[in-house]
């Protein structure tokens, strides 16, 4: 079969099934998700001799190597016990709750830690199989930990960086997992290991010290075998993600897309005020202490629903997993109650969606949006931030920003935050709803600058290139 020189691997393959059957398109019943990564890496593929490994979301089902917009796909079947132990279980039940600061209690279950080793296995063979002699590869977060180490092993010959697009947690909860030690040492087989911010390199670098007795120079983990000699040398680094800055600004100038975010603003009475959450419904995302912030206002009648309402999309995400079923219900619940209460004939508190919507929609409330909540209680980056600022071209409006992302590193003119502090919260909100112009265009000047000189495409270069260095060993 086909050899390629590059393969980035991730959980998901950046395409998606469209769901309309019947035309019968060139695109042979797929299309490209929305998102970053995807438009950063697609000219790398198809430039370079690429190649992308991932699941095609389908369980049971066997897909053949395809090739789609001019990149190649290798799609990884999983059964759907895979999908129930290693997906659901051990990557969104013990994994994901575990690295966003145990907000949800993360689950142990050994059967879930069997099939992420087996399926972490299938998504490693799948490159060893496809990639030539001193490839590099790129493996995607927290799904495939193993990747790495289990590559190293099959193919001394390939160049392995990682990228982990969530928070990394600091060694004191990392040590509950029975696991530890295998995940780092999975980790270590890359050449490079990149993460959102600085905190997250260290806190994966003093786990591999406590964790494994691994020496740790500056931004180095020295790997040791048994006699004590260096075996390999990983590099960790903080390589924060962006955004595709031209499509979002692109599609904010748009003049169907400025009528679109007008026709928004009509369709909802025009309020003084328009005030957007955008999440995955996820309880990371601090969309209840949000809703709790909100409806004290409204209690306190600093806000008044003929005045403002709040858009809140909550795109459906992994929906069978416990957790997420519980967060929907209590959010769903906590809509209800806000609008029964105050809500008029004519308006509406919080509009609720539950729906994910094509960027041209999202780019159209971005526009609509006066002011823009992220708060998050843990976030690697949060990228809808960094999309709002970028879609705001008229340089006004206000992000309320939480200090628990990764964006709050690098957008430090946000309205920033603490989620937990429902006062802090209020009167954040109630700063961005009066903010005067020059402030508010200051701020977004700022922040604008920052994203445009570091979108996506930096971010891929960086890495790579760091990836491609040569390594000076570090003896200080
Ligand atoms: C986060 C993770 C990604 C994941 C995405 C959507 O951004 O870092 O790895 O793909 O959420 O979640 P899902 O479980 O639907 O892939």
């Amino acid at each position: 079969g086909t050899k390629f020189d590059f393969m980035v691997v991730s959980n998901r393959l950046p395409v998606d099934r469209c769901t309309s059957e019947g035309t019968e398109d060139d695109d042979g019943g797929w299309r490209r998700s929305p998102g970053g990564l995807v438009t950063a890496l697609a000219p790398l593929m198809t430039k370079a001799d690429g190649a992308w490994v991932g699941w095609h979301g389908a369980p049971d089902e066997t897909v053949r190597p395809f090739s789609h917009e001019g990149m190649d796909l290798v799609p990884v079947q999983l059964s759907s016990d895979d999908v129930e132990l290693y997906y659901e279980g051990f990557s969104n039940a013990t994994l994901w709750p575990l690295y966003h600061d145990v907000i949800a209690p993360p689950e142990f279950h050994r059967a879930w830690w069997d099939s992420y080793r087996k399926v972490n296995r299938k998504f490693a063979d799948a490159v060893s199989r496809h990639a030539a002699d001193g490839a590099t590869i790129w493996v995607q977060d927290y799904q495939l930990q193993l990747v790495p180490r289990l590559l190293r092993e099959a193919r001394p010959d390939l160049r392995i960086g990682f990228f982990n697009h969530i928070p990394f947690p600091p060694p004191e909860i990392f040590a509950q997992l029975p696991w530890r030690k295998e995940i780092i040492d999975g980790l270590l087989g890359a050449d490079l290991l990149g993460f959102q911010r600085p905190s997250d390199a260290g806190n994966f670098m003093r786990s591999a010290r406590r964790f494994l007795g691994a020496s740790v120079k500056q931004q180095q983990v020295h790997v040791k075998g048994p006699d004590g000699a260096i075996t390999h040398i990983a590099r960790a680094q903080a390589f924060p993600i962006s955004i595709a800055v031209e499509q979002i600004s692109d599609l904010a100038k748009n003049p169907a897309i400025i009528e679109r975010s007008r026709q928004i603003r009509e369709d909802l009475g025009n309020p003084k005020t328009v005030l957007l959450g955008v999440d995955r419904l996820d309880y990371t995302k601090g969309i209840r202490h949000r809703l709790k912030a909100y409806e004290e206002l409204l209690d306190e009648g600093l806000i008044k629903v003929e005045d403002a309402t709040l858009i809140q999309v909550a795109s459906p995400s992994r929906e069978r997993v416990e957790q997420y079923r519980l967060l929907r219900e209590e959010i769903e619940g906590t809509v209800g109650h806000i609008n029964g209460t105050y809500d008029t004939i004519q308006n509406t508190a919080v509009r609720y969606l539950h729906h994910s919507y094509p960027v041209e929609e999202m780019v159209a409330l971005y526009l609509a949006a006066d002011v823009m909540l992220v708060t998050a209680l843990r976030d690697g980056m949060n990228l809808v931030a960094k999309e709002y600022v970028t879609a705001r071209t008229q340089d006004t409006g206000a992000l309320i920003l939480s200090e628990f992302t990764g964006a709050a590193d690098q957008l430090k003119q946000a309205l920033l935050i603490n989620p937990h502090d429902i006062d802090g919260m209020k009167n954040a909100i109630m700063r961005a709803v009066n903010l005067p112009v020059r402030e508010a265009r200051r701020r977004m000047k700022g922040m604008r600058k920052q994203i445009l000189t570091h979108d996506v495409d930096h971010w891929s270069a960086d890495f790579l290139g760091a990836l491609n260095e040569k390594v000076v060993r570090d003896d200080s």
